[in-house]
C-alpha cells in the first residue's frame, strides 16, 4: 500500500472540554432520528389503538419499532458515556494469539457464508500482556467486523501478530473495498460512518481502548485494495498496575 495513503490515529484533541463538545454535538445529532422514528410511531399507534383496538397484529408492530428504537439510543447513550468517562480497565495477563484464535472461531461462520477467507500468521513467542480481556477483544472485534463488511463479494482477511521491539503489534489486513483519503481522514470520529444503519463508533472505541492501554493504531488504506489496520501494544508497563 502507497505509505503516502497512510493515516494515523490521532488521540483524542488537546482540549478535553473541545473533545467532550464534539462528542456531545454528535450524541445529540444520532438521536434525533430514533427520536423522530419514536413520536411518529407513537402516533401511528394512538391511532391503531383507536381505530382498531382488536387489531394486535398492527400495534404489535408498531411496538416492535420502538422497542428497536429505544435499544438504539440506549446504545448510543451508552457508548458516549464509555467515551467520554474512559473505561475501568482491569489488566490481566493475557494470552493474545489465544484471544485472537477465538475471536476467529467467533467470526468465522458470518466470514465463510461471506466468501471471506481468514488467515492467521502468529508469532508464537509473543509475552502475555497484562491487558483487559473483554475490552481488547471489543476493540479487534470491531476491526475484524469492518474488516468483513468491506468484503461484501468476499476476498481475505490476515489476522497477524508480531513483535517490535517493546510493542506486540495486531494488525488486521483485508482485500477490501478501502477508503478514500477523505474517508480515511475521518474513520476515527465518533459517529463518521460511511454505512447504512452505522453507528459510527467503531473505531473510535477500538482507538479508545487500544490507548488507554498505553498503545496505538496505525491504518493504511487503499480504494480497491484493501485496508490495514495495526494496533501496538506496550510489551512491559503501559498500564497502570492494579492497586
Ligand atoms: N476495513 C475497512 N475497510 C474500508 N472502510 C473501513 C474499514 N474500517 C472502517 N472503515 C470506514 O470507517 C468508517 C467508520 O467505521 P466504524 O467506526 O467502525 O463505524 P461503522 O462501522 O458503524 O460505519 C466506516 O463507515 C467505513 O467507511
Ligand atoms: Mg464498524
Amino acid at each position: 500500500m502507497n505509505p503516502s495513503e497512510r493515516g494515523e490515529g490521532k488521540g483524542p484533541p488537546e482540549g478535553r472540554l473541545a473533545y467532550l463538545g464534539t462528542l456531545a454535538g454528535g450524541l445529540a445529532h444520532e438521536v434525533k432520528n430514533p427520536l423522530s422514528t419514536m413520536l411518529i410511531n407513537l402516533g401511528l399507534l394512538r391511532e391503531d389503538l383507536q381505530a382498531a383496538p382488536e387489531n394486535p397484529e398492527r400495534i404489535l408492530k408498531r411496538v416492535g419499532i420502538l422497542e428497536r428504537e429505544v435499544k438504539r439510543l440506549d446504545q448510543l447513550v451508552q457508548s458516549f458515556l464509555r467515551l467520554a468517562r474512559g473505561f475501568d480497565l482491569a489488566p490481566k495477563p493475557t494470552d493474545v494469539n489465544g484471544l485472537l484464535r477465538e475471536l476467529v472461531e467467533f467470526v468465522e461462520p458470518e466470514a465463510r457464508r461471506q466468501g471471506v477467507a481468514i488467515r492467521c500468521s502468529f508469532e508464537e513467542s509473543l509475552p502475555s500482556l497484562r491487558l483487559d480481556r473483554g475490552l481488547l477483544r471489543q476493540a479487534i472485534l470491531n476491526l475484524l467486523v469492518n474488516a468483513r463488511q468491506a468484503m461484501p463479494k468476499g476476498g481475505d482477511l490476515l489476522l497477524r501478530t508480531s513483535l517490535d521491539g517493546a510493542s506486540a503489534v495486531v494488525e488486521v489486513t483485508d482485500t477490501g473495498a478501502g477508503m478514500s483519503p477523505e474517508v480515511l481522514a475521518r474513520c476515527f470520529d465518533a459517529y463518521f460512518s460511511t454505512k447504512k444503519g452505522g453507528t459510527g463508533l467503531g473505531l473510535s472505541m477500538a482507538r479508545r481502548i487500544v490507548e488507554e492501554h498505553g498503545g496505538s493504531i496505525e491504518v493504511w488504506s487503499e480504494v480497491n485494495r484493501g485496508t490495514r489496520f495495526a494496533v501496538r501494544l506496550p510489551v512491559h508497563g503501559g498500564s497502570p498496575p492494579s492497586p
